[in-house]
C-alpha cells in the first residue's frame, strides 16, 4: 500500500498517476476536512475505466495510513512566482516535521518519497527526523528535472523524445547540474548533434523549466505527478531503476550530511545503491556549487529553523 500526504493538486495528480500504473492501493491523507475524501471518490469513479480494482481512500486520520509501504509526502506550500525554492524552507520545514512524526508512528518500516520543496532540504529534514536508515528516506526532484532536459533535448532535435537518455544531478533548484556529456540519442552522445549554442539553450530551458510553468500556472502538476508514480513503481515493483534521487551523502562525491540528487539504483529497499560518477572538472565545479547551495538552505531550515530555540532562530 501507498500513502500520500498532501491531498493537493500534486498529490492527488500523482495519486491518479499511480492508479493509472496499477502500482498499489492507495491512502489520500490532507489537514483539509473532505479534500482527500474527494479526491479518493472522484478517482473511485474513474477506477473500472483505467482498470483498477485496488483501493483508494481518502482521509484526515493518519492512522490509515498504517502498513504502507511507501509513503509519499507532497504536503505543503508551493512556490508563487518570484519565490525561490529557499523561501519556502522554513514553513515547510515545519509542516514536514509534523508530518513524519506521524510517519514514524504509524509507518515505521516504510520508504518515505519526499516531494514538498526546497526537496533536497525537506529529504534532509525527513532524514533527520525520521531516525530511518537513509535508504529509506529519499526525494523526487532530478528525474523531474531529467525527464524536462529529454523533453528540451528532443525538441530541439526534432526526434522521438523516448530515445532521449540522459541526467541531471544536483539541487532540485536553479543550481541542478544537467551532465550534457551523459546524455544521448539512442546511445549518440547529443555533443555530436547539436552545437554548443543550442546545449546552452537546452540546459538553460532545462533550468528555468519549473518557474516557466508556475509563471503561467501558478503550479506544476502533471510533470511531477507522473515522475512520482515512476519512482513508486520502481520500489514497489523493486525495478532498480537508475534515477537521479535526492539522497543523505556519506561522503560520496565528496561529501557529507547533505542531501542532494546524485544518480541511484532505485528499488524494493529504497535506494539500493548510490552511482558514483567520474565528472569533469567543470561539472564537478558546478555540483559543488549545488551542494553548497543546498547546505546553506539546510542550514536556515534545519540547524536555525527546527532544532534550535525560538529566542536564536
Ligand atoms: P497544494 O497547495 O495544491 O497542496 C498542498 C496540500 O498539502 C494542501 O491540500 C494542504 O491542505 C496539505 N497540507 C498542508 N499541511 C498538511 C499536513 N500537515 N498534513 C497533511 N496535509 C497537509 O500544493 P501542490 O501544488 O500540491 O504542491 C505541494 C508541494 O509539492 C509544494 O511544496 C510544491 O512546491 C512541491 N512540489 C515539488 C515538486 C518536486 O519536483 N519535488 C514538483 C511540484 C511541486
Amino acid at each position: 500500500m501507498i500513502s500520500i500526504v498532501g491531498a493537493g493538486k500534486v498529490g492527488s495528480a500523482a495519486a491518479f498517476s499511480i492508479l493509472g500504473f496499477r502500482t498499489s492501493d492507495i491512502v489520500l491523507v490532507d489537514i483539509a476536512e473532505n479534500l482527500a475524501r474527494g479526491e479518493a471518490l472522484d478517482m473511485m469513479q474513474a477506477a473500472p475505466a483505467i482498470e483498477f480494482d485496488g483501493k483508494i481512500k481518502g482521509t484526515n486520520d493518519y492512522g490509515e495510513m498504517k502498513g504502507s509501504e511507501l509513503v509519499i509526502v507532497t504536503a505543503g506550500l508551493g512556490r508563487q512566482p518570484g519565490m525561490s525554492r529557499s523561501d519556502l524552507a522554513e514553513k515547510n520545514a515545519k509542516i514536514v516535521k509534523s508530518i513524519v512524526k506521524e510517519v514514524v508512528r504509524y509507518c515505521p518500516a516504510c520508504k518515505l518519497m519526499m516531494v514538498t520543496n526546497p526537496v533536497d532540504a525537506m529529504t534532509y529534514v525527513a532524514y533527520k527526523e525520521s531516525g530511518f536508515e537513509r535508504n529509506r528516506v529519499f526525494g523526487m526532484g532530478n528525474i523531474l528535472d531529467t525527464l524536462r532536459f529529454r523533453s528540451y533535448i528532443a525538441q530541439e532535435l526534432g526526434v522521438s523524445r523516448e530515445d532521449i537518455r540522459g541526467l541531471v544531478i544536483g539541487e532540485h533548484g536553479d543550481s541542478m547540474v544537467p551532465l550534457v556529456g551523459h546524455a544521448s540519442v539512442s546511445g549518440i552522445p547529443i555533443t555530436e548533434l547539436l552545437n554548443g549554442e543550442q546545449i546552452e539553450k537546452i540546459v538553460s530551458l532545462t533550468r528555468s523549466s519549473g518557474s516557466d510553468v508556475i509563471k503561467l500556472k501558478g503550479a506544476t502538476t502533471y510533470a511531477p505527478s507522473v515522475v512520482i508514480a515512476i519512482m513508486a513503481d520502481a520500489v514497489l515493483k523493486g525495478r532498480n531503476r537508475v534515477m537521479g534521487v535526492s539522497t543523505y551523502l556519506q561522503g560520496e562525491y565528496g561529501f557529507s550530511d547533505v542531501s542532494i540528487g546524485v544518480p541511484c539504483v532505485l528499488g524494493k529497499n529504497g535506494v539500493e545503491r548510490i552511482v558514483e560518477l567520474k565528472l569533469d572538472p567543470q561539472t564537478k565545479a558546478e555540483f559543488e556549487k549545488s551542494v553548497a547551495s543546498v547546505t546553506e538552505v539546510i542550514g536556515k531550515t534545519y540547524e536555525t529553523a527546527l532544532t534550535k530555540p525560538t529566542s536564536e532562530a
